[in-house]
């Protein structure tokens, strides 16, 4: 009877256990919200062009040497397909995919990320070279993937 007896204590400390740990994780998750890490905005990819951001996509000037490029990707190109701005200007990408995932990708920067459809992509960059860079796709989207492109202008 002794051991039953403490069967018993261990079995309702054990269920105990188990639903204080759920509790505290169900209230976790809840309370933080199940959002993908930071740098993500939601944004409705159905509707983009009814989007405030991205309903004409493109550079922004923010002041002096601070730009914005807000830039769809879709299957199989950026819109829009070229930008400028002056040699030492730091751009602030937002990026987004009005289809399936994409990568927005300059080559020999720091800039490869994912643009996932849903979702605002940040990143930024500061081009102190001019010349012409070219933004490619590297995230397999369909048979035009590798024709995927557009190009940043970068002035003297
Ligand atoms: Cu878009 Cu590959």
């Amino acid at each position: 009877m002794h051991l039953h007896k403490y069967e018993k204590i261990w079995l309702v400390f054990g269920i105990g256990s188990l639903v204080l740990f759920l509790a505290v994780l169900g209230v976790a998750a809840f309370a933080f919200g199940h959002q993908p890490p930071s740098h993500m905005a939601k944004v409705d990819s159905q509707n983009l062009d009814q989007d405030v951001a991205f309903s004409e996509p493109g550079v922004t000037q923010i002041n002096d040497n601070t730009y914005q490029a807000r830039i769809i990707a879709q299957a199989f190109s950026y819109k829009p397909s070229r930008i400028e701005v002056p040699v030492g200007s730091t751009v602030y990408f937002e990026i987004t995919s009005a289809d399936v995932v994409h990568s927005f990708t300059i080559p020999e920067t720091n800039i490869n990320f994912m643009v996932t459809p849903g979702h605002v992509n940040m990143a930024e960059h500061t081009f102190n070279e001019p010349g012409e860079y070219l933004v490619i796709c590297n995230e397999y989207c369909g048979t035009g993937h590798h024709h995927m492109q557009m190009r940043i202008e970068v002035t003297e």
